[in-house]
């Protein structure tokens, strides 16, 4: 959630370049943005509610700015509550993520204190703490991140802040939880949320681990240890995704370059995650139990394991949700393995699980997009998906490259991973034809049949019952037509009580041992009037509409995935909705 940008360094169009960036991490947060830059030695600062988008900024010329896109917590969305916030004296500008779980106590202090308040935010408090700490420490760059450190120090809950000093002309942050990545150019320091706003000015980065803080001047950046002062080395380090990847190359938007871009993906883990899959076969097969976590999209993918392991390897899998295992947490013990699934590698539920299975003695992997990220970094082993900067808010790509690396992994616990590189070489074309013109156009004149339709229901069995949910999830994010993924054979059990005339149902029909119960339901809804868009490789006289796919034996999961996410574009686009920020959604969810 909230999407941070700064800059330090020789340019002086540091506002423009500070807007571009939030541009890049819009989809962390869209109610509201603001940047701040120095004039004549204090703070100006531009702040608007709304998406970025086309918006420019009439701030004057600067070598230094800090920025914020946001996704509000705390304080309603108005022009007040978007950050950055001021102190007092107008010296420092402040920028946050995360929830300050103390500010009440902070804000009473402050305010008896005799500081005013200007908005409704927990991260205010931030700017005033800052402020007085200042006071007891200097104006040198040095002061600015001992008083940034001391103000961290009070803050309780997960939080990463960041100031701007317009006495040191310096750039100070501090974390926990929520990530920050800092960027070494040639022409300055910065700093983002998201390390692939910063691709195009460098693919240096520092990942700022929890309880660490850095100072940014234009020369340099210096690390610390947020707790204790103490001055550590910076690592730094060159990342895998380019510049490139990052842009829309030609496509109207990012929902649809991504979902193009997954043919490409899965053949490269095919190709260079064969390794990364037998280290993960390994810590499964060594440990006593394996359980796989997630949230959203990644929660359908970790489910999906556990139908893949079984399947393929004979192994049983737990699945929980990130925000679900917490609950199970006294059953970890040594020998348990976590998996965790995770696009951003930051969501906190998952984080906060993984973590709690951790500290009673489980080994813990991941399956994760995000170089360097949280998950990344914390986790005994992590297998990177590659599958290149996910800039939808709906996950397509890292969901499919999910799916492609358990596929990998539960074939090489049997010690066939060729045959699983195999099947995602086939699923990589069957995906090709799949996203050819006259193939999209059959599922857009099945988008214009039932777009003014309020429900969407999508059923599934065994390994298809995680795909329907997730057909389900990609609908209803993205068009907000009511969509719900069930079991199949939950049918009877009540679902088939909201079928009338025309509802869609979305029937996920695989060559395998669901086929045939999965089509008797399917003539269930149909008898009751609703639509049936039947999912699989054979034709059957319930569907009314058919999107084909070659057999692709346990692959075919991945497959699967592709209509839906199409479907869910074009109802998303005849609806009149923005596919690549869906509303009141966020990329990453870094708060509790
Ligand atoms: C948010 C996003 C979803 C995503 C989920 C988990 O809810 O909107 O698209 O699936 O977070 O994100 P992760 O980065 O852990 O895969």
């Amino acid at each position: 959630m909230c999407g941070i940008f700064g800059y330090v360094g020789a340019r002086t169009d540091a506002s423009a370049l500070v807007l571009h960036g939030l541009k890049q991490l819009e989809y962390r947060g869209y109610d509201s943005w603001g940047i701040a830059v120095p004039r004549d030695g204090a703070i100006v600062v531009e702040k608007r509610t709304g998406k970025i988008g086309q918006a420019e900024t009439t701030l004057p010329a600067s070598s230094i700015g800090l920025g914020h896109t946001r996704w509000a917590t705390h304080g309603g969305v108005t022009d007040e509550n978007a950050h950055p916030h001021l102190d007092c004296a107008g010296r420092l500008a402040i920028i946050h993520n995360g929830i300050v779980q103390n500010h009440r106590d902070l804000r009473r202090e402050l305010q008896d204190a005799g500081h005013t308040f200007r908005s409704e935010t927990d991260t205010e408090v931030v700017a005033h703490l800052l402020e007085d700490e200042l006071g007891r420490h200097g104006d040198s760059a040095e002061a600015l991140v001992q008083a940034l450190m001391a103000t961290f120090q009070r803050l309780e809950g997960l939080n990463a802040i960041a100031a701007l000093d317009v006495s040191s002309g310096c750039l100070a942050a501090a974390k926990n939880g929520s990530p920050l990545t800092l960027g070494w150019a040639s022409d300055g320091m910065l700093l983002a949320s998201d390390y692939s706003a910063l691709l195009e000015h460098t693919r240096r980065m520092t990942f700022l681990d929890e309880n660490e803080a850095a100072l940014l001047t234009p020369d340099g950046i210096a690390i610390f240890n947020a707790l204790t002062g103490e001055r550590l080395p910076p690592e730094v380090k060159e990342v895998e995704w380019s510049a490139e990847q990052a842009d829309l190359q030609g496509f109207p938007d990012f929902m649809s370059k991504e979902i193009h871009e997954q043919p490409h993906v899965l053949r490269r883990i095919a190709r260079e995650r064969r390794q990364d899959a037998e280290r993960l076969a390994a810590l499964i097969r060594d440990a006593d139990e394996t359980h796989l976590v997630g949230c959203g999209t990644a929660a359908h993918a970790a489910m999906a394991a556990q139908y893949l392991l079984a399947r393929v390897a004979g192994r049983r899998s737990f699945f929980a949700n990130g925000s679900e295992l917490a609950y199970m947490e006294r059953f970890f013990k040594p020998g348990a393995l976590a998996i965790a699934f995770s696009q951003s590698g930051e969501t906190i539920d998952v984080i906060d699980s993984v973590r709690g299975a951790r500290e009673r003695g489980a080994a813990l992997a991941a399956v994760v997009n995000v170089e360097g990220s949280t998950l990344y970094r914390m986790s005994d082993h992590a297998v990177l998906l590659g599958a290149g900067p996910e800039r939808c808010v709906l996950a397509t790509k890292s969901f499919t490259a999910k799916l492609a690396v358990t596929l990998l992994t539960a074939y090489a616990l049997e010690g066939r991973v060729d045959e699983a590189a195999e099947l995602l070489e086939r699923a990589a074309t069957e995906i090709e034809a799949m996203l050819s013109d006259w193939r999209r156009d059959y599922i857009r004149q099945i988008a214009e049949q039932i777009y003014l339709q309020e429900h969407l229901y999508v059923i599934g069995r065994g390994p298809s019952y995680p795909m329907a949910l997730e057909a389900a999830l990609k609908v209803k994010e993205v068009s907000y037509v009511h969509a719900e993924g069930f079991a199949g054979g939950e049918l009877k059990h009540g679902v088939i009580a909201l079928i009338e005339p025309g509802t869609p149902c979305l029937v996920l029909a695989p060559n395998d041992e669901t086929h045939d119960d999965i089509l008797s339901g399917a003539m269930e809804v149909r008898a009751r009037g609703g639509t049936i868009v039947g999912i699989g490789p054979r034709h059957d006289e319930a569907f009314d509409y058919h999107v084909p796919h070659a057999d692709l034996g346990e692959a075919s999961s991945i497959v699967q995935a592709v209509p839906a996410q199409l479907l869910g574009y074009y109802l998303a686009l005849l609806r009149g909705h923005d596919p690549d920020k869906p509303r009141n959604l966020a990329k990453s969810v870094t708060v509790e």
